[in-house]
């Protein structure tokens, strides 16, 4: 090695990533042909987050010695790391081709399959890094990992206890432990487990989350919010996870415990996290001191970017039925009175469920789909049944989109909005004459309001409110019906599916 390399390298190694990325450089230009110099370059830009440089660089690299398998394996990392899991699948199996058994290659394709919920085969994967090298820790506790997620829960504690023989301070293995126990009923033991991770870790959200819930299943409701409240403490405030995991707490504490002690802590969430706006939403639907117009837009797009695939399979195991319903509303007041294609505009589509039901009642037809959700989009965005699909906040869509429609549907969104004066509005500029609206409006049941912001987080609404609103926003109500939603818990939501005509043209239209 040159005195620049080793100086190169040791400036590397004090993460001195920018002097060190300038003598690469240079080295580079000077022997554009040497393979590590581009690795080395590529290995900084990663350092310093240029993924695209670093990527050209390592491409260079692979150019510059086919046979060689170090860029292959940083091009597959580093795709990975960014993301881009299709890339990295690629290029990780190249890596296999030439060396089967390669261990980086492997565990990159268990995490992508993890990653994907494909936990069956993640499992594969670490399990063949784990059958060339059965000393490898990464390899054994990502197969406990991966069998607490398939349910297998006696052999994640199998693998977590093997995983804690080769790395007996493993915080994640005491975890996989304890929540394993919970899921068996064996709350002493899970106890000892997760308290033993909290020696080794007393700064882990997941640990007090753990904790958390193991105290809910034995009712210990104050142990359950106190751990509960660690967890947000020892996480960094703009950690939006954790803040919506204390919230749903304080609402599972409504239900089974009553609102004294959740409006307790509520309060004192409020006060800790004044410029939080989850905190300060959430807050206020267990806490109902004052009037809250709609949901607040951080949180709905948390809750839907982290639930959205497996949105379709936790909502069947719900019984929702808003989708089925919306569509045969639609079949039962859809008339085709024009040759050219239906404008059909599905708000808050999430998924894509109720244009899945609706667009083949209509023909020849061109859908839209709206929703805050990026996460909920890309899988609509699977199902291949919208020509558009549009991220937004429903509220401004309204306000500027300049298309108009002869079918609007609305299927379990409205609960995300109190006051649906503007959205009404909204929906009534850009509905032809005659068009229609079929949305779906969870019941009040509580109190006379005309809407109600439940400790769920979620609205539920009057239905006279919704039938003088229809009116004074230019729209006939066709249809009204009284339907059970879904399941909430071991409830039952009820709510409205409502089919109404366009018949004034509204201010502004
Ligand atoms: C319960 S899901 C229903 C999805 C779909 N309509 C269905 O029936 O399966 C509610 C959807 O409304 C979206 N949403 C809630 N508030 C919104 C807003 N203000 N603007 C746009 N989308 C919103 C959420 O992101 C989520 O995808």
């Amino acid at each position: 090695m040159s005195i620049l390399e080793q100086k190169a390298a040791a400036l590397y190694g004090e993460q001195k990533y920018p002097e060190a990325l300038d003598i690469y450089l240079s080295l580079y230009k000077k022997s554009p042909k040497t393979e590590k110099y581009s690795i080395f370059c590529g290995n900084c830009f990663d350092a310093l987050g240029d993924a695209e440089q670093a990527i050209s660089f390592y491409k260079k690299a692979s150019k510059l010695n086919p046979v060689s398998l170090t860029s292959l394996i940083a091009l597959a990392n580093v795709y990975y790391n960014h993301g881009d899991y299709k890339n990295s699948e690629k290029f990780s199996y190249r890596i296999l081709k030439k060396s089967p058994d390669n261990v980086s290659a492997l565990l990159n394709l268990g995490n992508i399959a993890y990653c994907r919920n494909d936990y069956e085969t993640a499992f594969k994967f670490y399990e063949a890094v784990y059958k060339n090298n059965n000393a490898s820790y990464i390899a054994v506790v990502n197969m406990a990992n991966t069998c607490y997620d398939l349910k297998r829960y006696v052999k994640a504690l199998d693998y977590a206890r093997l995983a804690l023989k080769l790395y007996p301070s493993s915080v994640d293995a005491y975890i996989i432990r304890g929540n394993s126990y919970i899921e068996l009923g064996r709350y002493e033991k899970a106890e000892n487990n997760l308290l033993r991770a909290l020696d080794f870790k007393d700064n882990n959200p997941w640990i007090y989350n753990a904790l958390s819930r193991l105290y809910q299943k034995t009712e210990s409701w104050d142990r359950a919010l106190d751990a509960g409240w660690n967890a947000i403490l020892c996480t960094k405030e703009t950690q939006k996870e954790q803040q919506i995991n204390f919230g749903y707490l304080l609402y599972e504490c409504v239900e089974e415990k009553g609102a004294e002690t959740a409006a307790y802590y509520a309060a004192k969430w409020k006060n800790a996290f004044p410029d939080n706006k989850i905190v300060a939403y959430m807050a206020e639907a267990i806490l109902n001191n004052k009037p809250v117009a709609k949901a607040e837009k951080e949180y709905v797009k948390q809750i839907f970017d982290a639930f959205a695939t497996d949105f379709e399979s936790t909502l069947s195991g719900l019984e929702y039925q808003v989708p089925e319903y919306i569509a045969e509303a639609v079949r039962q007041s859809f008339r085709r009175e024009s040759f050219l294609p239906i404008k059909y505009l599905d708000l808050g589509c999430g998924t894509g469920l109720c244009a899945l039901a609706v667009k083949p009642l209509l023909g020849w037809s061109e859908v839209t789909g709206v929703d805050l959700s990026e996460k909920m989009l890309e899988e609509a965005k699977k199902k291949h049944i919208y020509n558009r699909l549009i991220a937004d906040d429903l509220s401004i869509f309204l306000e500027t989109e300049k298309n108009s429609y002869h079918i609007i549907t609305a299927g379990d969104v409205l609960t995300y909005f109190g006051d649906l004066q503007n959205l009404f509005n909204g929906v009534a500029k850009i509905l032809n004459k005659k068009g229609l609206f079929v949305f779906s409006v969870s019941e009040n049941n509580c109190n006379d309001n005309d809407y109600f912001l439940t400790p769920s987080g979620r609205f539920i609404h009057n239905n006279d409110y919704i039938l003088r609103l229809l009116k004074k926003t230019g729209f006939e109500k066709l249809s009204m019906e009284r339907k059970a939603l879904r399941n909430e818990g071991d409830k039952v939501v009820y709510g409205y599916i409502v089919t109404a005509k366009k018949i004034l043209t509204v201010e502004g239209n």
